[in-house]
């Protein structure tokens, strides 16, 4: 019998599927209804010590819709973190822990460039029992023009410093969300692990533009007559986060054994979960699949990814957990094994041309028959 359950950092998991950090988990109403859904974990909207910096407008989604069926697919949005304030988030977090005693609980965090800062954020989050930490180092829009967010993410040596800060006070499994608007992902991922921190989270949301629209000429979403550019997610993105986990994966076996990978990007189904386990992610989140979906949909993943556990005879996610990363090569590599795979098949066509008894000569291949018989 397959089970979903799962320990990661120490965190006892009833399975994989984690609300990723956004609105699905925005305040305490919605973080209680995850967990009565029966997700694994929730990671809090990111919140910050001084909320009152951050300003949303509106609207701040916009969405792309596939011209068959009008299903949506790419969804970019320019939204800040949480405008609610830290103490009514700290209230909040005790309120939900003493919903959920066993509910996993992740503070979603993040600071200006201040040790301090970070210090007080992490204390007081652990203080109100939150079970883990992750650390939005990667949100796109609006926050780099403060620092904070992508601008430290994609800044290694920032990375580092500002990680090591977390770790000096964290208790709980510190994670660091990773943003894809980087070349190589391996850089502050590996900055990350060496501070200290237990796990990566990957990847926020892809730097974008959606789209302008051809009547008012201006592009989306549109506020009043402008916009800025922000992060992009949902289906379509979720190709580059396959690449991008399976990098981390590698870079976390051969240098950082035993740290732990959350996977994010587009995951809508149990059979997205399964492809980004098999890339080597302990876990994996959802963000806007939930909010096309809602919180149900997390019964239907976990069905189908038990079906496809059943179906290959895997008792446990750690079965299967990076068993596809083997797979992957240099293409000079595929070269030289399709050439030889080529030449294996051209000698056994040639190995049954070969005949058996007379009977089997036949005019068009005499010369080829003639030619096996030769070979030995
Ligand atoms: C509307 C919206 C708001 C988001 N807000 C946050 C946030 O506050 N903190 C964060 O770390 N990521 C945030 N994200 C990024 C998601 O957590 C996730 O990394 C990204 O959207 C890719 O996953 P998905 O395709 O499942 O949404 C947000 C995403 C969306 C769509």
């Amino acid at each position: 019998m397959s089970t979903l359950e799962t320990t990661v950092n120490g965190l006892k998991l009833p399975n994989p599927f984690v609300i990723g950090s956004g609105p699905p988990g925005t305040n305490a109403n919605v973080i209680c209804k995850a967990l009565e859904e029966g997700w694994g974990a929730v990671i809090c909207k990111t919140i910050s010590l001084d909320a009152g910096k951050v300003v949303n407008v509106q609207p701040r989604y916009a969405r792309l819709r596939s011209r068959k069926s009008g299903e949506i697919y790419g969804w970019e949005n320019i939204e800040l973190i949480s405008d609610r304030s830290f103490e009514t988030w700290l209230d909040e977090f005790k309120q939900v822990k003493d919903k959920f005693p066993d509910g996993i609980l992740i503070a979603s965090i993040m600071e200006e460039y201040n040790r301090d800062a970070w210090h007080e954020i992490v204390e007081r989050c652990q203080s109100a029992g939150c079970d883990a930490f992750e650390l939005n180092m990667s949100c796109p829009h609006g926050l780099p023009e403060r620092k904070m967010g992508a601008a430290m993410g994609e800044n290694p040596d920032i990375l580092l410093e500002v990680c090591g800060w977390v770790m000096e006070v964290a208790k709980r499994p510190v994670w660091a969300k990773m943003t894809p608007n980087v070349t190589h992902i391996e850089d502050p991922s590996r900055a990350a692990l060496r501070a200290g921190c237990n796990g990566i989270s990957a990847i926020n949301t892809i730097r974008s533009v959606l789209g302008v629209d051809l009547d008012t000429l201006r592009p989306e979403p549109t506020v009043e007559g402008y916009t800025t550019p922000g992060g992009y997610s949902c289906q379509a993105v979720m190709p580059i986060a396959l690449r991008m986990c399976m990098e981390i994966a590698k870079l976390i076996r051969a240098e950082f054994p035993g740290r732990t990978l959350s996977g994010i990007g587009g995951i809508e189904t149990g059979n997205d979960a399964a492809q980004f386990i098999l890339l080597g992610c302990d876990t994996v989140q959802v963000c806007t699949g939930v909010m096309k979906f809602g919180y149900p949909i997390v019964k239907k993943m976990k069905e189908e990814l038990l079906a496809f556990m059943g179906k290959h005879k895997f008792e446990r996610l750690e079965d299967f957990k990076g068993h596809s990363l083997q797979f992957f090569t240099t293409h000079a590599d595929l070269v030289k094994r399709q050439t030889e795979a080529r030449a294996a098949k051209k000698a056994e066509h040639d190995r049954q041309k070969m005949i058996k008894s007379d009977e089997e000569w036949q005019g068009e291949d005499f010369v080829k028959q003639s030619d096996a018989l030769s070979r030995g």
